[in-house]
Parts: C-alpha cells; sequence; structure tokens
C-alpha cells in the first residue's frame, strides 16, 4: 500500500502516513460531482483498498448536517468550493488540523490554511470578460472596473455569492477598507443591470447585449469551450473577449476548490491518505479537469479547454488572510448598496 502511493505521489515524497493506515473505509461529504472524479474515487481505492462512501449535496447544507452531526459525525472529509465556505466550516469547528509533510510540501502555502485546517485541490481565476465589439479599450485590473468610463456597462453576481465575497475580502486585503469600499462603490456605480444569475448568465449577458463586461470564474467560460453550454455555442461567444487582471501588479484573484478533515473523523489515517493522494500529479489532473480548473500544484499539466485561456499571472495573496476579511466584505456590501 505505502509502496504504490509513494510511487503515485512521487519518489522524492515519503507516503509516511499511509504506513500507519489501518481503515479500511473513508466518509467524504463533498459538494462536488463531476464526472472525473469516478475516476478519482476509484484509483484511490486501488491504490489503498479503503472503500469511499460518498455523501453528495449542496454546500451550505453539508455544513449544516457536520454541525448538527457534531461529535456523531460519521465524516472523514468535507469538500467543497469557494475558500469563504472551507473558512465558515472551520470557524464553526468542523474540521481538525491536518500536519503531513507531504501537503505542506506540494500545495502552495498561500493556498491553504495557517493552521492546516483546509487545503486548495484546484484553483479558478475571476476575471474579466467582455464584447470586443463593444469595448475597444476594456479594463485591465479590477480598479478599472470601477473607472467611470465604464459607467453602466458591468454585470456582476449579487453579494450573497461567495465568489463576489471572496473577490472583496481580497480587495480590503490589498486596497484596505476604506479605498476598497471605494473601489466598490465605483464599480455599483458602473453595473448594467441589478446583480443576478450565476457566473453563466454573465457571459449569456454579453452575448445578449445587456451587459459589454463581466465578472465571471474562469471555468464556466473553459466549460463553454469543452462542452455545448446553452447559450454559449461558438458562435454567439465569438465577439467575446477576456483579461486576465491586473497582470504585472497584484496578480489575477483566484479562488480554491478544497477540502479538510472532518472534527470527528473516525477514520483519521485514511483521511490523511486522502488529502494527500488528492495533491498527486495524477489526481491533481483529474480534480482540476473535471471542472476546468487549474491544479494548485506546480507543474501537474493543465486541461486543454483550460489552457485555451492563455497563461496568466495569479494573486498569491494568501486566500487565509483573505477570508478574515469576509465580515468586513459584508460590511462594503451593505454600505454601498451592492444587492
Ligand atoms: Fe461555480
Amino acid at each position: 500500500m505505502t509502496r504504490t502511493l509513494a510511487a503515485l505521489l512521487g519518489t522524492t515524497i515519503a507516503a509516511s502516513t499511509l504506513t500507519a493506515a489501518q481503515a479500511q473505509e473513508l466518509n467524504l461529504y463533498s459538494s462536488r460531482h463531476y464526472d472525473t472524479d469516478e475516476r478519482l474515487y476509484s484509483d484511490f481505492t486501488d491504490l489503498t483498498g479503503i472503500t469511499i462512501n460518498r455523501i453528495e449535496g449542496d454546500a451550505d447544507e453539508l455544513i449544516a448536517r457536520l454541525a448538527a452531526e457534531g461529535a456523531n459525525s460519521p465524516a472523514d472529509i468535507f469538500l467543497t468550493v469557494d475558500t469563504s465556505r472551507l473558512q465558515r466550516a472551520a470557524d464553526m469547528g468542523l474540521l481538525q488540523p491536518v500536519e503531513s509533510d507531504i501537503l505542506a510540501e506540494r500545495i502552495p502555502a498561500n493556498l491553504r490554511d495557517d493552521d492546516n485546517l483546509w487545503f486548495g485541490f484546484s484553483q479558478r481565476a475571476r476575471i474579466i470578460f467582455y464584447d470586443m465589439n463593444d469595448v475597444p479599450n476594456p479594463p485591465q485590473t479590477y480598479a478599472d472596473l470601477a473607472d467611470p468610463a465604464y459607467e453602466g456597462m458591468v454585470c456582476s453576481r449579487s453579494s450573497t455569492n461567495v465568489y463576489s465575497q471572496t473577490l472583496m475580502a481580497a480587495m480590503i486585503e490589498h486596497l484596505g477598507q476604506d479605498a476598497a469600499r471605494d473601489w466598490a462603490a465605483g464599480l455599483v456605480a458602473n453595473f448594467a443591470r441589478d446583480p443576478q444569475g450565476g457566473d453563466t448568465d454573465q457571459l449569456r449577458g454579453l452575448v445578449s447585449g445587456e451587459c459589454d463586461i463581466s465578472i465571471s470564474n474562469t471555468y464556466y467560460f473553459a466549460r463553454a469551450l469543452r462542452t455545448d453550454v446553452d447559450g454559449l455555442s461558438a458562435e454567439q461567444r465569438a465577439n467575446i473577449g477576456w483579461v486576465f487582471p491586473d497582470q504585472g501588479g497584484n496578480g489575477a484573484h483566484v479562488n480554491l476548490s478544497g477540502g479538510g478533515m472532518a472534527a470527528h473523523a473516525p477514520n483519521h489515517d485514511a483521511a490523511v491518505a486522502f488529502l494527500e493522494y488528492l495533491a498527486s500529479d495524477q489526481a491533481q489532473s483529474y480534480f482540476a479537469a473535471g471542472n476546468d480548473e487549474y491544479p494548485v500544484v506546480p507543474g501537474v499539466e493543465i486541461a486543454a479547454s483550460v489552457q485555451e485561456l492563455g497563461e496568466f499571472e495569479a494573486d498569491d495573496v494568501s486566500l487565509a488572510a483573505v477570508a478574515a476579511n469576509l465580515p468586513s466584505a459584508q460590511q462594503i456590501f451593505n454600505e454601498v448598496g451592492w444587492e
């Protein structure tokens, strides 16, 4: 068992933890559900002999379930999307620290919690898309989105959405509370319509003409490149351009899919082995490609659909530090009337 996982992880890394793994099953609470995840899980079972029992559901429902189950929870691992949810689970005491040399070595420090309560396993950038016909000089930075030159042009999700919240928290980390508030007020003044819909709807707004500039996560557009997405056919998206913001500055804001070990995990060693497995090259490929995301481990191959977006510099700010600003982000949303 140890030898196979060590081989998967690469010869330079010792699979120390799995040596002690006795458990033969793992209970996974996950808000992910992608086709490639089947292969991800079956490969883990093939490598380790550990069977995975999956409980899938809405992220917020799983957090509520973990909280309600308390010390009786059978959950070993919680997997979800967005730093804000990972941090919320941590703040609620639903996760426990995992000390692992493999995770510390493989996952960049800014993409995991300082206390090892959660780890990012794939990342997505939140970037600017625009109508190339209507916007000859698109915004090049997040700050530009608040430029009065773009009045009435920008479409965004609501402030109740976790992606908006984490982006706002990152702006606070870089600008400070006051300048971040000014930025948010300027952005709200540039809204083309009341915040509404999902990320794909922001892109569809470019097609319909309701929006000239939209903020969306990279994987929604990459997904449209890979497979049929209603309203985003090759013809429909022909005039959509994109900008990775703040290149040469802080870099494009990224957010995470990730997870951690449940606070009362009955299968502790199996849970560590699973988290370490998710950081292996092979699992990184599956995990990221399943949702057209970027791996977190440097050097792992990026899916073809995602490569089409081009290379970019990512903001390397600590997402744990960003997450600490989430309450301030909510305050700013209220102050500037970002619905
Ligand atoms: Fe999403």
